[in-house]
């Protein structure tokens, strides 16, 4: 029996928990559950990440303190966590005196040991709040390109990099105010002292996924830099010790949450458990975090050199889940595409979600899709159609001709044994993460069993006389072999196991009950247990996930204020532009193009990346800032307008080679399109 520890990522207290968050909560839950089912002893621990500027500007927002802010918003994680069957031993906050405590002991020891550094650093400051501003909070002119509205850290227009303080006329997006000058003391952790240490843990066995560790050694090339973990007052979190206003920024006692929260758990609940025997440094306990690829930086860097720098050990292995997109893109408020878990639970059963996640996962780092018709055709066919099925068709024979008791004999003994004897795999493929393809295993085994009771007929027995006893074997095969295959489903649908449980009136549904075939054994009177997916029920949720975000009351103010400036900023009004001759407009190399590919571009919510033939022999790659107003598909195959001969532009995501023309105003843009008869190449005067 092993001794794990398993957490997951610690969600902010600033939001609802969403369909993307839930696909590493499902996946964890699976796991723990799977392996819990096999005999390991696991313990399963969660928090909500209540600190940082991002936690205390929303409670501001919303007129109440952060303290009331995190309380509300941990009371409706829970609530959510528990809708979707993501059980936890125990929920805690990383605003709480065992977090604090640990927090300050691990600094304290990192501080010792010579790995903190104190230093002035000169930022921009917001005058009217009174606060040092991250570079989210700073917007202004592009010292490059001089496009308008721009970020603190780099140009969504250019794709430049620089510093908040080279904006041009920068502004504080909290106040309005504009930001000046000023130095405070920071204190930093010295990565560099564990850059060998680091290079050579992420490349332990089984510490990370290979495609991480390659992307790691891509970081140890470009060297390591000390880590600023201190913020300036006003800030929501715990101060440093023996450094007044001072106080930890977010991500370090972020991860600390995972060991307080053990520590409340064994303190509260678990007495025979015991913190050190997890947590000293050779600990022969397993502990496992399942993180999104987004935080990867912070749990395979800074996690282990702090517990190391502290004398405590490091993670046996980081499980990292890829992203979810839904309908193919990014989630979308305006789509209905960005469901919260709460909205989901409103119109559907959150075993439908599980399953489709679980037939989604494997142990790649890959992002997946929420595709909302395929999830209703995937849960119909496979659970409804091929599992659940099976029972139904069986157990009315078994409750309403054999008084409810399964033959005294089984009459297939092989094909019952060769259910039993595939668990092995199916055990192997959740152990390692391989959900996939223990759904698919499980469900060639669903339909070997239909494709049985289709041979035997038992409906067509029942009405032959001297037939009964035919009818109670069959029937009684296709009950033992329904309930293989909700042993195997038991970690993905632990509601529905417990209604096979208490329908199959069996004591056990672990891994090992399995082996043996249930011979003369009682049931109780079957009970439906799961119904179709109801495509309006679907429809239903996607029309209320475009309402529950768009309230007002909901929107933080950095976005309030973002709209607001959208509304401001006017182009100029026609015959107001400058004057320009013939001759200027001749430079212009106005061309038609085919669109032969369209694509959104990651990390860009403006940008779509446009592949275009222009009748040259290499086609053009081309950003073009209309991702909010087109979807890729609506552009393939299109005929636009460019500019060709536009000197190229290195973007953050690559080079641009010309530019789409485009009519716009502030509903909309329209891309400008020739009418059919002209062909890629054309030039357009
Ligand atoms: N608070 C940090 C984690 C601290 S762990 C010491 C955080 N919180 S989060 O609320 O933004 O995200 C929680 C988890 O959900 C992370 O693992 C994150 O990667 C994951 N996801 C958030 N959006 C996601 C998708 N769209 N798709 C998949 N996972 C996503 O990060
Ligand atoms: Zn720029």
């Amino acid at each position: 029996m092993r001794q794990i520890l398993v957490t997951n990522a610690l969600p902010y207290a600033n939001g609802p928990i969403h369909m993307g968050h839930l696909l590493g909560y499902i996946q964890a839950d699976i796991w723990v559950r799977a392996m819990r089912a096999m005999g390991h002893d696991v313990t399963y621990v969660c928090a909500d990440d209540a600190h940082g500027t991002a936690i205390m500007l929303r409670a501001e927002a919303n007129g109440i303190s952060p303290e009331q802010q995190i309380a509300n918003v941990q009371q409706e994680h829970i609530r959510d966590f528990d809708g979707f069957g993501v059980h936890f031993d125990h929920y805690d906050s990383t605003h709480s005196d065992t977090n604090r405590a640990r927090a300050s002991e691990i600094y304290v020891k990192n501080r010792d040991a010579g790995n903190i550094a104190v230093r002035p650093v000169t930022q921009l400051f917001d005058p009217e709040k009174g606060m040092f501003l991250s570079d989210r909070f700073i917007k202004g002119t592009c010292p490059k390109c001089k496009a308008e509205d721009q970020y603190g850290d780099s140009c969504e227009v250019c794709g430049t990099t620089y510093n908040a303080t080279e904006l041009i006329n920068p502004k504080s997006t909290l106040s309005g105010a504009t930001p000046v000058e000023k130095s405070s003391d920071h204190y930093f952790f010295k990565l560099p002292n564990f850059g060998e240490y680091l290079q050579k843990w992420t490349r332990d066995e089984g510490r990370l996924p290979v495609s991480i560790a390659n992307k790691l050694d891509e970081w140890f090339e470009n060297g390591l830099n000390d880590w600023d973990i201190s913020r300036d007052a006003p800030y929501f979190g715990f101060e440093i010790p023996d450094a007044p206003n001072k106080y930890f920024y977010v991500w370090v006692d972020a991860p600390i949450g995972y060991m307080s929260s053990f520590e409340n758990y064994v303190k509260t609940k678990r007495p025979d458990l015991n913190f050190d025997d997890y947590w000293k440094k050779d600990s022969d306990k397993e502990v496992y975090h399942f993180i999104g690829k987004d935080i990867v930086y912070f749990h395979a860097l800074f996690w282990p050199a702090m517990l190391d720098g502290a004398g405590y050990r490091t993670p046996t292995g980081l499980f990292v889940n890829g992203f979810l997109t839904v309908n193919g893109q990014k989630m979308s408020k305006s789509r209905g595409t960005f469901i919260k878990a709460e909205t989901y639970l409103q119109h559907l059963n959150p075993e439908y979600l599980r399953y489709y996640f679980a037939s989604k996962l494997s142990d790649k780092v890959e992002d997946s899709d929420l595709n909302l018709d395929d999830f209703v055709q995937k849960v119909n066919s496979d659970l409804v159609g091929k599992v659940v099925n099976i029972a139904s068709r069986c157990a009315k024979f078994i409750n309403t001709k054999f008084d409810n008791k399964l033959s005294a004999s089984c009459a297939e003994p092989e094909l019952v044994q060769s259910f039993i004897a595939a668990g092995d795999s199916i055990a192997k493929a959740y152990e390692e993460r391989e959900f996939s393809a223990a759904i698919r295993e499980i469900m060639a085994l669903a339909d070997r069993a239909n494709q049985y009771i289709d041979e035997k007929k038992p409906w067509a027995l029942a009405k032959i006389e001297g037939e009964e006893q035919q009818v109670h074997d069959v029937c009684s095969v296709g009950i033992n072999l329904f309930r293989q295959l909700a042993i195997y489903l038991a970690p993905v649908l632990p509601t529905l196991a417990e209604q096979v449980q208490a329908f199959l009136q069996l004591d056990t549904f672990d891994f090992a009950s399995r082996e043996t075939i249930l011979i003369g054994h009682e049931i109780a009177l079957f009970q439906p247990l799961m119904q179709r997916v109801d495509p309006k029920a679907v429809a239903a949720m996607v029309d209320a996930s475009k309402d529950s975000l768009a309230a007002p009351a909901e929107a933080p103010k950095a976005e309030k204020k973002k709209e607001k400036a959208k509304e401001k900023k006017a182009e100029p009004k026609v015959g107001e532009a400058e004057i320009i001759t013939i001759d200027d407009f001749v430079k212009i190399d106005l061309r038609v193009a085919e669109v032969l590919e369209a694509a959104t571009v990651e990390g860009s919510d403006k940008l779509l990346q446009l592949t275009l033939n222009v009748g040259e022999a290499e086609p053009r790659n081309v950003f073009s800032g209309i991702r909010e107003f087109y979807q890729p598909e609506d552009l393939k195959g299109k005929l636009v307008v460019m500019v060709a001969n536009l000197a190229p532009r290195k973007m953050r995501f690559g080079i641009s080679n010309g530019m789409v023309l485009a009519a716009g105003n502030g509903d909309g843009v329209w891309v400008i399109s020739p009418e059919s008869g002209a062909k890629a190449g054309d030039k357009v005067s």
